[in-house]
């Protein structure tokens, strides 16, 4: 069987950014499913000229991720109890790609709420986008001290907390991938 390709988004292209450890971390876990195909999707290395998802407006090799995936799981950090610009202009610059396809969360802050307020308000964005959000959201609280300098990870229970993010996620993505392939489409 295929593996199912579904890549982590990462959020933000801040120099100092703390939450790109939480990303890595999370295409690393997700690549130990042997029935999953990941790659960390990183903001700073495309480029998107200008606003909106005309032609002129999309980065082709962004626009041949989404085009793949069957789901995304997408790492933010908060920015003003949202997510970052960089992310939300990755985001905007497709639009059929998203639909019917699932998506997790994770949240990455250097306070005590992990991201939540970035998360609530990526709920609203990716469902008029068509994507259907799981129910196991991840939290990186404090994100500075659960790694190192180097990205390592200092905390091994976040680990199983971003197993059991994937495992939902990966239930869903097959989920979806019966209903778009299999099921007829309304009418
Ligand atoms: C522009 C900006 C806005 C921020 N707003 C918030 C916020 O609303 N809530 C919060 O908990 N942390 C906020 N932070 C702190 C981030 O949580 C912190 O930088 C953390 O390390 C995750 O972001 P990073 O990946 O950019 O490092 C903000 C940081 C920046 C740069």
């Amino acid at each position: 069987m295929a593996k199912l390709y579904i890549p982590v988004l990462a959020g933000t292209t801040r120099e100092q950014r703390k939450s790109i450890y939480a990303a890595r971390l999370v295409a690393e876990v997700g690549a130990t499913f042997e029935d999953v195909e990941t790659e960390l999707v990183d903001p700073k290395d495309f480029h998107f000229p200008g606003d909106g998802n005309d032609p002129e407006g999309k980065d082709a090799r962004y626009t041949a991720i989404t085009e793949r995936a069957e789901a995304f799981f997408i790492v933010t950090p908060e920015y003003n109890h949202s997510i970052p610009g960089s992310l939300k202009r990755m985001l905007d610059s497709e639009l059929q790609n998203y639909i019917h396809k699932p998506v997790a969360f994770a949240g990455a802050s250097s306070g005590q709420w992990g991201g939540v307020r970035a998360i609530e308000a990526l709920v609203t964005t990716v469902r008029e986008m068509g994507m259907v959000s799981t129910f196991t959201d991840m939290h990186f609280p404090h994100v500075q001290e659960l790694f190192d300098d180097n990205g390592t990870l200092l905390n091994e229970h976040y680990r199983n907390y971003v197993e059991a993010a994937w495992k939902e996620l990966i239930w869903m993505t097959k989920t979806l991938q019966h209903g778009r392939e299999h099921i007829a489409p309304l009418e």
